[in-house]
């Protein structure tokens, strides 16, 4: 009898073993979140510097109530938005026994109810909360299908399995929202944008990005870099150039070209936004092009993401 691939992910990561997980957002490099041994594999295979804490997925809300603290704010948007694509930092329950390696020794901890039935599935068989990152190395794209995934860690023995979800639905990490002080601040545009939270929370956001470098280390300016260089908002290209397109009239001349989304559809965008930069990022090309993204709704984080890139 052979054992399902979900149950052998659940007993890996019981065993402090690293699994990648497809999640809706972006595939996770996955560990238990209680064990330093293996959330310093994820340190050591994404070469992740250490001050840069994790994400703690859970099963459920009760879980996720187990390692933090909750106000009324979290509560409703927990409540809102999870399982899905938010990301919650809230104050640490003092006596949780969350490796301190994961939350890089912060009295905050990053949390998150991801909504891909796999990962749902594999989270309740392991009944552990998993520290997960995207599942690529450090200051490279984050990876949106398996193959993505193999084709960075492939030749590592640390990755004991890479569980295969098909292409991630939403395609952008998920939305951090900062709500362990009075005011809530947004650390990490989505799909869940502003105007979707503010309703369940009030007018807040002193959105100071800069500023919260400090804060979140994982902000670090350079991010999801593709090793060509990227140049935005381009109103032309040449014939040495790879062209990310947007919209139904894309400039002409490019090497190749792959179009975001023809009919404009930002969501539809964000969902092809890595898979095609990974596709582009090869040397027959001198520099990779992107038409302007409006920058409104997932249009964004869209360019937060490119923005990231594009800064050396
Ligand atoms: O969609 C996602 O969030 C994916 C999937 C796998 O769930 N995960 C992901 O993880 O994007 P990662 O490690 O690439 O991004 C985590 C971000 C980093 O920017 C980190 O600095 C921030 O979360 N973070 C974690 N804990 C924090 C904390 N206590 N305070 C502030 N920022 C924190
Ligand atoms: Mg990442």
């Amino acid at each position: 009898m052979s054992i399902h691939p979900f149950e052998k992910a659940a007993y890996l990561l019981q065993r402090d073993y690293l699994v990648a997980i497809p999640t809706e957002t972006v595939y996770g490099l996955a560990a238990n979140a209680f064990s330093d041994q293996a959330v310093a594999k994820i340190y050591s295979l994404k070469n992740r510097p250490i001050f840069n804490p994790l994400i703690i997925h859970c099963s459920g809300l009760e879980m996720a109530q187990s390692l933090a603290n909750f106000n009324e704010h979290a509560l409703k948007l927990a409540q809102a938005f999870w399982p899905g694509p938010l990301t919650l930092i809230l104050p640490k329950k003092e006596q949780a026994p969350v490796s301190k390696l994961a939350t890089a020794g912060l009295q905050t901890i990053a949390l998150r109810i991801p909504a891909h039935p796999i990962a749902l599935k594999i989270l309740g068989l392991a009944n552990i909360p998993l520290a997960a990152p995207s599942a690529n190395p450090s200051e490279t794209i984050s990876p949106t299908t398996a193959y993505h995934v193999e084709k960075s860690f492939k030749t590592s023995k640390e990755l004991s399995l890479i569980i295969d979800g098909g292409p991630c639905l939403v395609g952008l990490e998920s939305t951090i929202i900062d709500l362990s002080e009075e005011s809530p601040k947004l650390l990490r545009p989505g799909k869940i944008t502003q105007e979707d939270l503010i309703p369940f929370i009030g007018e807040f956001f002193n959105n100071s990005l800069e500023a919260e470098v400090i804060k979140a280390p994982g902000q670090l300016k350079r991010h999801y870099a593709p090793s060509l260089p990227l140049e935005l908002n381009v109103q032309q290209v040449n014939e040495k150039q790879a062209l990310l397109a947007f919209g139904p009239s894309p400039l002409l001349g490019a090497k190749k070209t792959l179009n975001l989304s023809v009919s404009a559809n930002l969501i539809e965008a964000a969902a092809n936004l890595f898979s095609m930069l990974h596709e582009l990022d090869n040397t027959e090309f001198k520099s990779i092009a992107v038409m302007p993204i409006p920058q409104y709704g997932v249009g964004i984080a869209i360019n937060d993401r490119l923005s990231r890139a594009a800064s050396s």
